[in-house]
């Protein structure tokens, strides 16, 4: 394949599989504090050393490069990026750099309430609140001991200031949340927002039961079709993810269907992944990582490293091979959700 190039001749991060990418996930930092069950251990969690974390300066230079070379669109997570203190003052730096379109924010919701404006101010312009559970009995049993009211208090103060979209994340697990398909579903008839229904990904799960709460999306249509509801694909594309979306009949919002496991959609993988402790991942599920620390301060070096991150891209992830216990072509990665950010 023919390297793609920009008006200005620069290179753009096109793979040998003909991806563009124009989409870095940041991550800034591996600390939360929930600590969901499928993500991370209730005890004995090590997170990194602060020190361990890429500057604001060493992020700005990172995302300087990644935008020169075709990046257009910026994704915060964590762990949970707003425990990261001044995220305020990054992402307006973060803004002004030439290039960037878009910036957008994962976040559990606990402190997002207090900090919507701010962040709407710096130039956040859409947020993905996670919310696995209604019921805050259960959502304090799998946020291990989360309030579910801050999360409504932020899922109100995102649509009042004005984040568009709004998208729910409810990954959904066997035997614990699927009875509430249904209230979500009523929720993204009520709300203009987006509901997004996710595969467990068996990511970090050596130890919590990944197997038994695997959970295929069919299960959303078969509640549709037990509604008596028929789902219309929306053909918009909502930002930048891999979801597919519907509406239901009358719907202020819409549903959407993530599958990585069932069904990937690597096929449009358009992102590249940025860890806390600054390694450049190319695939979520993958080990290969690059460390930019050292390429920092060398523009040309952060541009290789760059293009050594696409060219380890793998075609897809093999996700599913896990659940039938096939082998693997490539090694899993070793993190945890909290220390990729998703
Ligand atoms: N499978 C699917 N989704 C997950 N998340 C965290 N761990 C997993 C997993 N194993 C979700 C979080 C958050 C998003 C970044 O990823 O709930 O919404
Ligand atoms: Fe925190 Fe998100 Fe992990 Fe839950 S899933 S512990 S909110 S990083």
């Amino acid at each position: 394949m023919e390297a793609m190039v920009a008006q200005n001749g620069t290179r753009l991060l096109t793979d040998k599989f003909g991806r563009v990418h124009d989409y870095l996930r940041i991550s800034l930092t591996d600390k939360c504090n929930l600590r969901c069950v499928y993500c991370m251990p209730a005890e004995g969690m090590h997170f990194m050393d602060n020190d361990k974390h890429l500057s604001f300066d060493e992020i700005e230079a990172v995302v300087r490069v990644a935008a020169k070379l075709g990046v257009r669109r910026l994704r915060l997570t964590g762990g949970e990026p707003l425990v990261r203190p001044n995220v305020v003052e990054l992402i307006g730096r973060l803004g002004a750099i030439p290039g960037i379109e878009d910036i957008a924010l994962t976040t559990n919701g606990i402190f997002l309430a207090k900090k919507a404006e701010a962040l709407k101010e710096a130039g956040v312009t859409r947020v993905n609140i996670s919310l696995d559970s209604l019921r805050q009995e259960r959502f304090a049993q799998i946020t291990r001991g989360g309030d579910v009211s801050k999360v409504l208090e932020s899922l109100e103060a995102s649509i009042r200031v004005g984040f568009h979209p709004v998208k729910l994340n409810v990954v959904l697990m066997n035997d614990f949340n699927q009875d509430e398909i249904d209230d979500f579903l009523r929720m993204s008839m009520e709300r203009a927002i987006h509901v997004r229904f996710i595969e467990y990904m068996p990511i970090g799960h050596d130890d919590n039961g990944w197997r038994g709460r695997y959970l295929p999306l069919d299960s959303v249509m078969k509640r549709c079709e037990a509604l008596g509801l028929t789902p219309e694909p929306v053909g918009e594309v909502f930002g930048n993810g891999p979801a597919e979306y519907f509406r239901l009949p009358g719907a202020k919002g819409t549903f959407g269907l993530i599958h990585p496991v069932s069904d990937h959609f690597c096929g449009n993988c358009n992102r590249l992944r940025l860890t806390a402790d600054g390694n450049l991942k190319p695939c979520l599920f993958w080990q290969d990582e690059f460390n930019v620390r050292r390429a920092i301060g060398n523009e040309q070096a952060l541009e290789n490293l760059f293009f050594r991150a696409l060219d380890a891209k793998p075609e897809n992830h093999e996700m599913a091979k896990v659940l039938f216990g096939e082998e693997l072509t490539h090694e899993p990665t070793v993190r945890r959700m909290s220390q990729i950010g998703g």
